[in-house]
């Protein structure tokens, strides 16, 4: 985080005498980013952090990636994946390379443990379920939609609230016990964050331009401190495995920090989309960055109000990029097979775009409400086996077909065809207009305006 802040008891200098209540000493752990150039927090312990024992390997968390030579567009469908352990162990990866990771949770049984990632950051999109996470820097209230980001190192215990009844539009309890999340881990060493663009160089202030800012961040809270002896195991990941240590206290017994290296937590819709006359780019939904990929956040928000204005997004290629896209609320019927846990994949070498039928369709269209969480890599992303496993193979298919029925082969020629709308902005084909909002009225209304 940009940001500096602070919680809990911390003494008026660093690294000076700071007591208990019974006059030992608190212990002090600086907890620094990029050789202590980084970001960095400085926490005080009840107990010495490094007071720690009992170390085993538990188990390999490498991915092995399928397909690597095969270049196709993918669609994945997460919503059948089974509840399975918890939500570390839980974890099925579909999508990754060097630089991150991207995996799907439906957990069958809550932590019983604390966990460090100490590999990388994560960022937990909270698509279903609503919980605590108690973190060494606090504790986040988290819920439907909401990105949990945890820097690489810091101790955490996620306890999800246990539904007990489906509200509309969600799986049944028995199908997705406690909730459900995507994970988007780095795996090059860097961190999650606001773009750079978006904050001021001199004093990390979010400007006026950025579609969030810190009054939508969340931060860690009270209680902070758990003052408890007795074995505690803390799981940390590091070198593609999951460690199990003992430690012989609470691991949350941090009774104050301060700094700029800390969880947050921001809701989706506390995203505010910046929108245009024309179609704007990918960029403007950018929420966070790290190194070689971004995250982008597709919120419902007004369309294009030129009044020629084609709302879906225009063919493309992101020639130095493969993306992924998660399909959170929204109807998908006009990206034929799409449905909410959907993700497509779309690789660098193969331009997209609108599917047959949804420009037409779309022209009249004011508002979209479709939510979907994008991750834009700067390297080839490849599938997993569990990615291969829910692959829609149809998907390659589905933009072949008649983009422009109502125009007969042969009248548009280039250097003679007249414009396609009248001057007022309606069509000059005949195309029955039937939607508006983003609602089918019957026809194929594009209800994917993400790109
Ligand atoms: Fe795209």
């Amino acid at each position: 985080m940009p940001y500096y802040t602070k919680l809990g008891q911390i003494p008026q200098k660093r690294h000076v005498q700071f007591r208990r209540p019974d006059g030992a000493l608190y212990s002090e752990e600086v907890f620094g980013t990029e050789g202590f150039v980084g970001p960095t927090t400085t926490m005080y312990h009840i107990h010495p952090p490094t007071q720690v024992s009992g170390w085993k390997t538990l188990y390999s968390t490498k991915v092995e990636y399928a397909e690597t030579d095969v270049m196709r567009m993918r669609h994945v469908k997460s919503a059948p994946l089974k509840p399975k352990g918890d939500m570390v162990t839980g974890r099925v990866v579909l999508f990754g390379n060097s630089d991150c990771e991207m995996a799907v949770c439906n957990p069958a049984e809550q932590m019983g443990y604390h966990y460090k990632n100490g590999q990388g950051d994560e960022c937990i999109f909270v698509h279903f379920g609503s919980g605590t996470v108690y973190t060494m820097m606090g504790t986040i209230k988290f819920g439907p939609k909401d990105y949990v980001v945890i820097p690489k190192g810091v101790i955490y215990k996620w306890v999800w609230d246990k539904r007990t009844q489906a509200k509309e539009g969600e799986p049944p309890v028995e199908q997705m016990p406690f909730g459900k999340f995507l994970l988007i881990e780095t795996t090059n060493g860097s961190h999650i964050g606001p773009p750079p663009r978006y904050v001021s160089k001199h004093t990390s202030q979010f400007l006026e331009h950025a579609p969030y800012c810190e009054r939508d961040l969340r931060l860690p809270e009270l209680p902070l401190t758990f003052d408890e002896r007795g074995d505690f195991e803390v799981r940390i990941k590091a070198r593609d495995r999951v460690h199990s240590y003992i430690y012989h206290y609470h691991p949350l017994d941090v009774v104050g920090w301060d700094g700029c290296y800390y969880p947050f937590a921001f809701n989706i819709d506390d995203f505010s989309p910046i929108t245009g006359k024309l179609h704007m780019p990918p960029p403007i939904h950018q929420t966070f960055e790290a190194h070689n990929f971004v995250i982008c956040s597709f919120c419902p928000r007004m369309l294009d109000w030129h009044p020629n204005a084609i709302k879906v997004p225009y063919n493309h290629s992101n020639l130095d990029s493969d993306e992924v896209l998660y399909y959170v609320e929204g109807n998908f019927g006009s990206r034929k097979g799409i449905e909410v846990g959907s993700l497509t994949a779309h690789p660098q070498g193969i331009p997209h775009g609108p599917h047959p039928g949804t420009i037409e369709a779309s022209l009249d269209a004011k508002y979209t409400g479709e939510l979907a969480v994008m991750c834009d890599t700067f390297r080839p992303l490849y599938p997993t086996k569990a990615a291969l496993e829910l692959d829609d193979p149809k998907y390659t298919d589905s933009w072949q077909g008649e983009h422009f029925p109502g125009i007969k082969g042969g009248r548009i020629t280039t250097n003679s065809v007249g414009p396609m709308h009248n001057a007022d902005g309606t069509h000059a084909n005949g195309h029955a207009n039937g939607h508006a909002n983003g609602v089918a009225t019957g026809g194929k209304v594009a209800d994917v305006w993400a790109p």
